[in-house]
């Protein structure tokens, strides 16, 4: 019989790619979104790759009667996959009681809930933000790095997040779970079906990359051309969507069928390579063929200068491997912006 997995956020940006893979890899899918950066015809779309429509609730995790109804009504969920949670660092830094609020207390909700109603394991998104600026001697860096003060309070949600999970479990609490640090996921499915939806001016690289290609916004600033790096901009882990998406069917296969494995486990998603923001803005151009007006700009204040991630335990331990290329992934978020177009949504 098919297992069934909750995906929280499942009509966002990474919740939607990865129900499309559960879905092609055999699960049944509740998806619980309060829509609160995200739109229900995302789930069209699912059902347009798939084939297969998978159950909405329009819920937030924060309220637990609602929360409890969906689990009364759809018996026998396995697994949960918990990616609802606001997202925006400079939002976060204004309004830190709404994360704290948001972020928290969905977690907890869904841990209590997760015994009551026989849930085997958790996967939790978490993010390469848990390390700040690693030192040169951890990079690539690997999950033993340590984690450093959160520079906002969205970061320090995952921090939080995470310790809650290991604290949880360390109780004695009858659920697995394993985190993932995400690097830094972009891209869309091939298809062009779903794909990421930015709310209102993108803070995030690749959506203002294509937002600048396609002429809604002017110019592209590259933020900083004098850091301690080859061409002085900043490096990062892009990694595609659709690998990051496998990377969470792999997780929840080991938490469901492998016996033994630790009760929490984390694990760097990432490439393994490093790209400079030069590159990737050259990247586009060269794989899409369209030029982009952009120049250099101060520092933006808050940023990293590097990281990328040694992904060796993902590929051993979970079996999961990065495989998509830079360029194609280029390409496919710069379909989904003219698909956007063509739809007349931006
Ligand atoms: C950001 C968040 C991080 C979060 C992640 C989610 C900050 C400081 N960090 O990561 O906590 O987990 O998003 O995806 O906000 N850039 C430009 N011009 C632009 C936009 C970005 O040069 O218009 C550069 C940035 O300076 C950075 C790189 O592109 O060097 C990537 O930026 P971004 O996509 O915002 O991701 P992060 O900053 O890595």
């Amino acid at each position: 019989m098919k297992e069934t997995i909750l995906v929280t956020g499942g009509t966002g940006f990474i919740g939607s790619h990865t129900t499309v893979e559960l879905i092609q890899n055999g699960y049944n899918v509740v998806i619980v979104d309060n829509l609160s950066n995200s739109n229900a015809s995302v789930v069209d779309g699912i059902e347009k790759i798939t084939g297969v429509r998978p159950v909405f609730e329009k819920v937030d995790c924060c309220d637990y009667a609602a929360m409890e109804n969906v689990f009364e009504k759809h018996k026998g969920i396995s697994g949960i996959i918990h990616f609802a949670a606001s997202k925006a660092v400079g939002e976060s830094v204004q309004k830190p009681l709404l994360y704290y609020r948001n972020n928290i207390n969905s977690l907890i909700n869904l841990l209590e809930l997760m015994p009551k109603h026989g849930v085997k394991g958790i996967i939790f998104s978490s993010s390469c933000t848990v390390y700040g600026q690693p030192s040169a001697e951890n990079l690539p860096v690997t999950e033993e790095a340590p984690m450093q003060k959160a520079l906002s309070p969205y970061g320090n949600t995952k921090q939080v997040n995470e310790e809650i999970i290991q604290d949880y479990i360390h109780s004695g609490a009858p659920i697995k779970s394993i985190i993932l640090r995400y690097f830094n996921p972009i891209g869309s499915h091939p298809s062009a079906l779903i794909g990421e939806l930015p709310n209102g001016v993108p803070m995030n690289l690749i959506p203002f990359v294509t937002q600048t290609a396609i002429g809604i916004r002017k110019e592209l600033k590259i933020f900083g051309n004098d850091y301690n790096t080859p061409d002085g901009t900043c490096i990062r882990d892009y990694i595609d969507i659709m690998d990051l998406a496998k990377a969470h069917v792999k997780a929840m296969e080991r938490i469901l069928n492998e016996n033994g494995t630790d009760p929490v486990e984390v694990f760097n998603i990432g490439t393994g390579k490093g790209l400079s923001t030069l590159q990737i803005v050259e990247g586009f151009e060269k794989a899409t063929g369209v030029k982009l007006n952009w120049h250099y700009a101060p520092r933006r204040e808050g940023d990293i200068e590097k990281v990328w991630a040694n992904p060796h335990k993902a590929n051993t331990v979970l079996g999961w491997k990065a495989s998509v290329d830079i360029e194609d992934t280029l390409r496919s978020a710069w379909k989904w912006q003219q698909k956007l177009r063509a739809d007349g949504i931006q």
